[in-house]
């Protein structure tokens, strides 16, 4: 079953469309045990409200993929979870060929890629091996933060028409041409989630994070178009997880 398919099961058989960016901040490296018992604390405290776990820096940095987070990774498959590792690959094909190889191996069902750095010898490596192993590639399209203005909010020249259109919309088409299982558009502009969303239809789906901490609102996203919201710190530093991963999924 293809990683889209797979996502859209999970959230129908966990009845969510809450994505866990499993986040904490900085701790010392020596103290990464407590790290990693805190994030499996986490993630058995609010696996039946979401749908797929998100891994970013904040842990493979201080636990290494192949030791505590690929520990993480298995536990969310016995929970029904898919796993995405939002490591916005971004760099030449050859090295992100390397990148998606071991994040493959680790079991993460998806990864997340940046598509500023192109198809040949950029990201075509990442879907060959991507559709080869039978896993996902979601691709940034817009990002949360402000500043994601002045690149993905910039508008350039479309070598086909000759004609100016945002770079948000022109990679939302490079979503559709290159067969992406996802795009990313921050819930902090929902007006982009809805024009990214008349573009791509319900043939790829939305990721949104920006959720709560960025100040986005779970709702208004979803009814812009998102299919599934990511949240970290509004659930991995709540008082009680459960209740903020509950509610979230209930609203
Ligand atoms: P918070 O705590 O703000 O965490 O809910 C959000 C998580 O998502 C990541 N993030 C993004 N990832 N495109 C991405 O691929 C984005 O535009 C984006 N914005 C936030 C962030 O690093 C954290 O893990």
């Amino acid at each position: 079953m293809q990683f889209k398919k797979r996502i859209e099961e999970a959230a129908r058989s966990q009845k969510t469309d809450i994505v866990l960016a499993l986040d904490f901040p900085y701790q010392n490296p020596q103290n990464r045990n407590v790290l990693l018992t805190k994030a499996q604390v986490v993630l058995e405290a609010v696996h039946s409200y979401v749908c797929a776990l998100k891994i970013n820096h904040h842990l493979v940095l201080p636990l290494g993929t192949f030791d505590g987070v690929q520990t993480l990774v298995d536990r969310a498959h016995d929970q029904g979870l898919q796993a995405i590792i939002d490591c916005k690959a971004n760099d030449i094909g050859n090295t992100n060929q390397t990148i998606a190889e071991y994040y493959f191996a680790a079991g993460f069902d998806a990864l997340i890629a940046n598509p500023f750095v192109g198809w040949e010898e950029g990201l075509r490596p990442i879907f060959a091996v991507a559709g080869q192993q039978n896993r996902g590639v979601i691709l940034l399209t817009y990002m949360s933060h402000r500043g994601a203005a002045e690149g993905y909010g910039q508008t350039v020249v479309d070598p086909q028409t000759g004609k100016p259109v945002a770079q948000y919309l022109a990679f939302a088409q490079k979503v559709l041409e290159w067969k992406a299982d996802g795009a990313v558009v921050g819930a902090t502009t929902p007006e982009k989630i809805r024009e990214i969303h008349a573009i791509l239809g319900d043939r790829v789906p939305i990721y949104s994070p920006g959720v709560g901490a960025q100040g986005g609102k779970l709702e208004t996203a979803r009814k812009a178009g998102a299919r599934y919201l990511i949240v970290g710190r509004e659930i991995t530093m709540a008082n009680d997880p459960t209740v903020a991963a509950k509610r979230m999924a209930a609203i």
